[in-house]
């Protein structure tokens, strides 16, 4: 081979690479993505603000910085512009319409839960040489006390948490209530799984159990469902003593939040409270069944660079739970793919 046939050889690998990763690699596009959801874009064009310059002024952006960022969306197939400086919605911009069901839009927002949750992932390289959650380092303060010190934004996670009620729905049909009379939901949220679980079952009354700040939103949601009186609100830590004396100690989507040590002192916090006669109910999903390992391992990422927290295997939780004096007594995987761990003292 000549040196020129090398070099031309050299070159298509080369090109031949950037081609391959090129749909790993991006940042440009899902962030340009996440600027037109934050900003917008989508409903302010749908409502016929079209032109550059009315948009750029509607939502409070630079013209020229914001034609840019738009044209980078257009050539990935995101918005189309049908004449110079004129915008228009495609199948594609239309899933970031605020009414569009999938909720993508607020996912995506920057100024809210969903966006934020994304940007933490510029720690990453912090988080991989370190073990530490990339949250902190980016915000400046650990995940729960910057979402306290931040009730904007506590309340937009709070809203993350309980979207998609099918899986409440889901994962509250799954679970046999019949023989209970006390239910206690454990960093409950704003009680939008307990209000699922008492709506359909008046012979439950619930106690839920959260931070302050989010006991109070809580009570908003309990309230407007008209289960205010079936219901106590304890805003408390859940590293501290738990009310005694309930049939069930509900942990949807808490105990992933912890490393191993926490996650054992909140589940004996809420065996203590069980007792001898009442049971903690593990709800987890994200691959917790084995059935779906991507899931698994972006939110075993995700849980890690948020919170320090981690997603586990049947087997890990039974070791988890055997460490805080309990023993799995059934699981029980739902259509919607949560996981239902069910433990007694042991
Ligand atoms: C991932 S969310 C799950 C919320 C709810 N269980 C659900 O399924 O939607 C975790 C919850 O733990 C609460 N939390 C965090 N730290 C807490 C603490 N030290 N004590 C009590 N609750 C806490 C948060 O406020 C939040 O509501």
């Amino acid at each position: 081979m000549t040196n020129d046939t090398n070099l031309a050889a050299a070159e298509q690998n080369c090109a031949a690479a950037w081609h391959t990763l090129a749909p790993v690699m991006d940042l440009i596009t899902p962030m340009a993505l996440r600027v037109a959801a934050t900003l917008r874009l989508a409903d302010l064009i749908d409502d016929g603000v079209t032109g550059m310059a009315e948009l750029a002024q509607r939502s409070g952006s630079d013209p020229d910085a914001l034609g840019r960022m738009l044209r980078q969306l257009v050539v990935r197939g995101v918005f189309t512009e049908p004449e110079p400086d004129v915008f228009a919605v495609n199948e594609l911009s239309a899933l970031l319409r605020s009414d569009h069901p999938s909720g993508m839009r607020t996912w995506l927002d920057l100024d809210g839960f969903g966006g934020q949750m994304d940007l933490a992932f510029t720690g990453l390289l912090h988080t991989v040489r370190t073990g530490k959650p990339a949250w902190e380092r980016v915000f400046g303060a650990p995940f729960w006390q910057h979402l306290d010190a931040d009730p904007a934004l506590h309340a937009s996670f709070d809203a993350t948490m309980s979207a998609s009620p099918e899986y409440l729905t889901d994962a509250a049909g799954g679970y046999d209530w019949s023989d209970f009379r006390h239910v206690l939901d454990i960093g409950g949220g704003d009680a939008s799984l307990l209000a699922e679980v008492l709506r359909a079952r008046p012979w439950l009354r619930g106690t839920l159990v959260d931070l302050p700040d989010t006991v109070e939103r809580g009570r908003q949601r309990l309230a407007s469902e008209g289960l205010a009186e079936r219901c106590e609100l304890v805003g408390q830590s859940f590293f501290e003593p738990l009310p005694a004396g309930g049939d069930v100690y509900v942990l949807r989507g808490v105990v992933h939040d912890w490393d191993d040590d926490e996650a054992v002192a909140i589940l004996r916090r809420c065996a203590e409270a069980a007792g001898e006669s009442g049971r903690v109910l593990i709800v987890e999903a994200h691959g917790t069944s084995g059935d779906d390992p991507a899931s698994f391992a972006e939110m075993n990422l995700r849980m890690l660079v948020l919170s320090g927290g981690r997603e586990r295997t049947l087997d890990d939780y039974r070791e988890l739970v055997a460490r805080a004096g309990l023993r799995v007594t059934s699981t029980h995987v739902t259509p919607l793919d949560n996981v239902l761990i069910d433990c007694r003292p042991g």
